[in-house]
């Protein structure tokens, strides 16, 4: 089984993984956090941070968000894994990278991290805010040369952020104040002419379906359905 939601935020809000629909699951299942997982945020916290989502009975994937410690992040070796790039925290806490695609269960997922800290102004380089959050020209490149790969077509898409044209329809329910950076455009540039069945984002902290395509995930946990059920 497969389950996307948002934002967990190293413990601030972990709870919602102890749901009890998740209580079943193995470690064959799959829970997909759409960024700011956070477990390496606090150096200090991290190892009882990665032990905590380590305990939980399933696998624990997560695109990365902008409240992530990159330095810690990108000192785990790169590891291929079920056809892209991530980082292993342990064997059941897994960073899905930028720009890769995955197979799981017979879907196929296009992952993307990262976003703006609208609040970076108040935090301190290196230590709260990692100017990694954002996308790199090479990363955009990697994700672009995976998609080709794929055709351009894949089952969903799973990002931490939003692309531009849907940051008009994320303001309606969010900061009135926010403009597309570069991560939403980065994902523009992905979503025009890519073929998929449904795009999964957090970031925002509210959940919402907001067109047949796109949803945005906070508390909510979504199952992804087998195939064989479409
Ligand atoms: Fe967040």
């Amino acid at each position: 089984m497969i389950y996307v939601t948002g934002d967990t935020h190293g413990d601030i809000d972990f709870s919602k993984l102890l749901s009890t629909k998740l209580m079943d699951l193995t470690e064959e299942d799959y829970v997909i956090i759409c960024g700011d997982c956070g477990v390496l945020f606090n150096p200090s916290e991290a190892e009882d941070m990665i032990e905590m989502y380590s305990s939980l009975p399933f696998t624990i994937l997560f695109v990365d968000g902008n409240h992530e410690n990159f330095d810690l992040l990108k000192s785990y070796p790169v590891e291929e894994w079920h056809g892209g790039k991530v980082h292993k925290l342990s064997n059941t806490l897994i960073h899905l990278m930028r720009g890769q695609v995955f197979e799981i269960e017979g879907y196929t997922f296009f992952t993307f991290g990262g976003g703006l800290s609208i609040d970076r102004a108040y935090r301190k380089p290196g230590f709260s805010w990692w100017p990694d959050e954002m996308p790199t020209d090479e990363e955009i490149e990697e994700g672009i040369k995976n998609l080709d790969k794929y055709n351009h077509k894949v089952d969903f898409v799973l990002t931490h952020d939003c692309p531009t044209s849907i940051v008009d329809l994320v303001r309606l329910y969010t900061w009135k104040t926010i403009k597309p950076v570069k991560s939403n455009e980065a994902l523009e540039i992905f979503r025009e002419g890519l073929t998929y069945t449904h795009w999964y984002f957090g970031h925002y902290h509210f959940d919402r379906r907001l067109s047949d395509k796109f949803t945005c995930l906070y508390k909510n946990i979504l199952r992804i359905l087998p195939k064989e059920n479409e």
